[in-house]
């Protein structure tokens, strides 16, 4: 691969932690650097930054001998995947993870794409980057609230399919809090390379890849309401205790180790009593306009038991009426069910 030109793109926090440290590590390589940046946060992933990226890539003569380093959270490595996918037919990218959510999830498996005014993700393709390199250190400046963020993209990961690993980590979860580095080190490693295992057998989300949704449908649901003021990892963490209780009326998964995965998401921070500012209607509203609604029909991953998924004919995903996800939700905020 013949590489003139390395463009870092980055947000403007970032830009000011690590953007310029990394352009001027650069200098040294026989290539023209650009550094480009835009305002960091979600509302940024639009088409008009894209757009403005590649015109300053055109004004920069940057040629399909460029090679594009996301660096910076899940936003940057979506928006950078994105232009790298779309810019010249396509160009080579690497990511460089500086959010420990997109470490363990967002920069891996190749999903790329900016938002849309009817939802998250809905322009985008999947195009995967040349490398990804997580380095840990980038983790101290990190806010407490992103740590946990990633936190609870791990934790789903050892819930679809690694009980040792989640009793490992639920034990060190204060060690993780701390910014301890060797246990942040480990929980990347090892909840990165399941995605990465699970990506490998189904690129393209046509089934196993599926499972990696567990707690998505409800967070999806969540994030929509809340006009994108949750993150996406909290969201996701009220989704899984919300899936996992389907799972539970459903009778696929044992009561106490419903009472096993809500200790420990109580520990972070997460309670049911969170769903009482919602109206359960619009929250079964909310899903149906999720990407993953296959003809009209809302599909969860279920629980079959702590690091198992449940499958049935084959398939990991299954409608739920949403008689059973009313009664969920009133199971969550202590009420009693009374069906009309
Ligand atoms: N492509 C995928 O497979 C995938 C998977 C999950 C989530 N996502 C996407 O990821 C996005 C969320 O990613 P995120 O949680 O990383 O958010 P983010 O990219 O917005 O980063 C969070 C904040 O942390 C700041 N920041 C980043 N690294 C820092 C560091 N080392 N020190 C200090 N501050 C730092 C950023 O500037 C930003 O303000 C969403 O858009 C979501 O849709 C994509």
């Amino acid at each position: 691969m013949k590489i003139n030109t390395i463009v870092v793109v980055t947000d403007n926090v970032v830009k000011q932690y690590y953007g310029y440290a990394l352009r001027k590590a650069f200098k040294s390589l026989n290539c023209k650097i650009v550094l480009l940046s835009f305002p960091a946060g979600e509302k940024s992933k639009n088409i008009n930054t894209v757009i403005s990226l590649q015109t300053q890539m055109l004004n920069h003569f940057c040629s399909r001998e460029t090679l594009i380093i996301a660096l910076g959270g899940g936003v940057v490595g979506d928006i950078a995947g994105f232009v790298a996918a779309t810019y010249m037919r396509g160009i080579s990218y690497i990511q460089i993870p500086t959010t420990l959510l997109a470490m363990i999830d967002s920069s891996i498996g190749g999903k790329t794409g900016i938002n849309l005014s009817h939802g998250k993700n809905l322009m985008g393709l999947i195009y995967k980057p040349k490398i990804t390199i997580a380095c840990i250190d980038f983790l101290a400046s990190l806010p407490r609230k992103h740590i946990i963020n990633g936190v609870v993209e791990a934790l789903k990961v050892f819930l679809i399919s690694n009980i040792i690993h989640f009793n490992k980590f639920r034990r060190r979860l204060n060690k993780i809090l701390d910014y301890d580095k060797k246990s942040l080190e480990t929980l990347v490693r090892h909840s990165a390379n399941i995605k990465m295992n699970i990506i490998k057998q189904d690129l393209h989300e046509n089934g196993l890849r599926a499972v990696l949704n567990f707690g998505h449908t409800i967070g999806h649901a969540l994030e929509k309401i809340s006009r994108y003021k949750i993150l996406h990892g909290y969201a996701v963490a009220y989704g899984i205790l919300f899936e996992a209780k389907i799972s539970e009326l459903l009778g696929i998964l044992a009561p106490e180790k419903y009472d096993a995965i809500k200790t420990v998401f109580n520990q972070l921070g997460f309670h049911e009593s969170y769903f009482k500012r919602f109206d359960v209607n619009s929250i079964i509203k909310a899903t149906y306009s999720d990407k993953k609604a296959r003809s009209n029909k809302i599909n969860y991953v279920l629980l079959k038991d702590i690091g198992k998924i449940y499958s049935y004919r084959s398939s990991y995903t299954h409608p739920v009426h949403d008689k059973t996800i009313k009664k969920a939700f009133l199971t969550l905020i202590g009420e009693k069910y009374h069906a009309r």
